[in-house]
């Protein structure tokens, strides 16, 4: 089954062809950052109106890429929710219009379902559930007990900021143009990660959630501090991220001890972290617990994600072209989703 996937939920215009959810025959990605820089995060207006001029060009060049014309395209995917509503109708909107007009079947996605299973792309071995994911990107922090492609729930999130945005807000902190975690966590493996000891939050009783306001916070008040104004940016940076990496690692441990999970996935923008990512591998190999981590270019918004979750779901999340809808806040339990 190949499945032309659209995703355009945040500034990244995305499309791709992927094979019964597995093989990436072709992934593009416009990335917008350009456009939002100066402003210092992602300006909506600007977004949507990228992906209009964008999105059509990006499917022909995913069909280009793959050697592939609309005839050998089987259905397609799209991001209906959670993101921006003006970006997210322009992917919705396309879909269904290419949908109705080549007569093909059309899922809508859920975006973070997608980033879960963008952990199985290009890779030989399907999803093993149940499985734990720790999905952390700019929009969201949650621990997910996945049963199965549609029974997922959260075991898990944050109260404040997603780990993604505190890494966008403490790189701004230290003069990092937006979206800073890619570059803080760069300046992190020049940084000595004991040099500051920022808090570790840790959630009452066995609760299982996440809070970074605090650590920003705390990163903030340092550097306004005199021995902030003398400290080097690259320790701060790499002792921001050692926190990071802790709250999140003793969470997962925690979840993981709950109940029996055959593996655990890594997801979500804040997955390409360099220092999550040997944490997570460190942990696994040393109690033999199967890891899933994707490397980066599926970790961050991509279109393959989307495709790959249409094959997965594709029992449950099938509709008619002409009554897909767009939805913001879309809820994150497929049974929650009218
Ligand atoms: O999943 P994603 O591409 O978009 C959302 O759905 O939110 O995640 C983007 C987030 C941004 O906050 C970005 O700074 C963060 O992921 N990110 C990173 C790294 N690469 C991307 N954070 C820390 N270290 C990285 N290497
Ligand atoms: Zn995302």
């Amino acid at each position: 089954m190949l499945v032309l996937g659209i995703e355009t939920s945040c500034d990244d215009t995305a499309t791709a062809l992927v094979r019964d959810g597995r093989d990436v025959i072709a992934s593009v990605s416009t990335n917008q950052d350009a456009f939002h820089a100066k402003y210092g995060g992602i300006v909506p207006e600007i977004a949507s109106r990228q992906h209009v001029a964008l999105l059509s060009a990006a499917v022909e060049d995913a069909l280009g890429r793959a050697g592939a014309t609309f005839d050998d395209v089987d259905a397609l995917a799209v991001t209906r929710g959670p993101g921006l509503i003006g970006s997210l109708v322009v992917g919705v909107a396309s879909a269904k219009a290419l949908a109705f007009a080549l007569d093909k079947p059309l899922y809508g996605v859920n975006h973070l379902h997608g980033h879960i299973f963008a952990a199985f792309l290009d890779r030989p071995e399907p999803p093993p559930y149940p499985f734990l994911t720790l999905l952390v990107s700019g929009g969201h922090s949650q621990l997910v007990n996945v049963e199965s492609a549609t029974r997922m729930t959260i075991v898990g999130r944050t109260h404040d900021d997603a780990a993604g945005e505190a890494y966008d807000k403490t790189a701004r902190l230290l003069g990092i143009a937006y979206p800073g975690g890619p570059e803080l966590d760069r300046m992190a493996q020049r940084g000595n990660p004991r040099a500051h000891a920022f808090p570790r939050h840790r959630p009452a009783g066995d609760s299982l959630d996440l809070s970074f306001s605090g650590l920003k916070t705390s990163v903030r008040y340092f550097l306004e501090s005199d021995g902030g104004r003398n400290a080097k940016p690259e320790d701060v940076a790499a002792s921001f991220q050692a926190a990071v990496v802790d709250v999140l690692m003793a969470r997962l441990q925690a979840a993981f001890a709950r109940r029996h999970y055959k593996a655990v996935v890594l997801s979500g923008g804040v997955a390409a972290n360099s220092a999550l990512q040997a944490a997570l591998r460190n942990w696994s190999e040393s109690n033999n617990v199967t890891a899933f981590i994707p490397p980066p270019r599926y970790c961050t918004d991509n279109a393959a994600m989307i495709a790959a979750t249409a094959y997965h779901q594709r029992d449950a999340t099938r509709v008619d072209p002409l009554t897909l809808s767009a939805d913001p806040n879309l809820a994150f339990e497929l049974d929650a989703v009218s």
